[in-house]
């Protein structure tokens, strides 16, 4: 009497596959292109945005990150500008996890705190080498950006401080 059972879950399964793409297309969809900058107070002092929790392996001149993990609390701003308004915070890990370059791997909650999307959440997961334009998923959201799925690209823009501030220029692409 087994059988029957076993072969009714799969179908079980697909039905409610089937439910729950009907619902998330219900749901409508939006994209949204937002277009920011990415501050990181780096050197420390009481307005540094970073606190360090391991050294790298192969120690701090050597061109591989790998082996450090770093917590990040940045600022995420309308201009290149130190002083233009902000929007939200970047809060998440860094970790050198590549032998060969400066590649980290990021995992950032993207927390907005001002304009349109004040009390939503994106998710951002990937990949960063400094210097290179750097495409990261964005694998989830909240509030506005619930079910969001889609990518940035952010790239490195002059800094008025260099050795304590490092500018990003950020676009996301969304579909939510
Ligand atoms: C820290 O931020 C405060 C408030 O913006 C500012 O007045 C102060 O000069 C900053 N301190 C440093 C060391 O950057
Ligand atoms: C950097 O560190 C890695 C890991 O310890 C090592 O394999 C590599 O040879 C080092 N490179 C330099 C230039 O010191
Ligand atoms: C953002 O939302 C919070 C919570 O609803 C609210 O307290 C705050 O005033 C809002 N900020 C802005 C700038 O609208």
């Amino acid at each position: 009497m087994a059988a029957p059972h076993r072969a009714r879950a799969p179908l079980l399964l697909l039905l409610s596959l089937l439910f729950f793409s009907v619902a998330a297309a219900e749901t409508g969809g939006a994209t949204s292109h937002l277009h920011f900058y990415f501050h990181e107070l780096f050197s420390g002092g009481p307005n540094g945005t970073t606190a360090q929790l391991t050294q790298p392996r192969g120690g701090t001149n050597n061109g591989s990150y790998f082996g450090a993990v770093g917590v990040v609390d940045d600022m995420l701003r309308e201009g290149a500008d130190p002083s233009s308004r902000l929007l939200g915070r970047a809060q998440g890990l860094a970790v050198g996890a590549s032998l060969s370059d400066g590649a980290l791997l990021t995992m950032l909650n993207f927390v907005f705190t001002d304009g349109p999307y004040n009390g939503s959440t994106l998710e951002v997961f990937g990949r960063a080498l400094l210097g290179t334009v750097m495409e990261r998923p964005i694998i989830g959201g909240t509030g506005a950006f619930r079910m969001a799925r889609g990518y940035t690209l952010s790239k490195m823009v002059k800094s008025p401080d260099p050795n304590n501030l490092l500018i990003l220029e950020y676009d996301a692409y969304i579909w939510h």
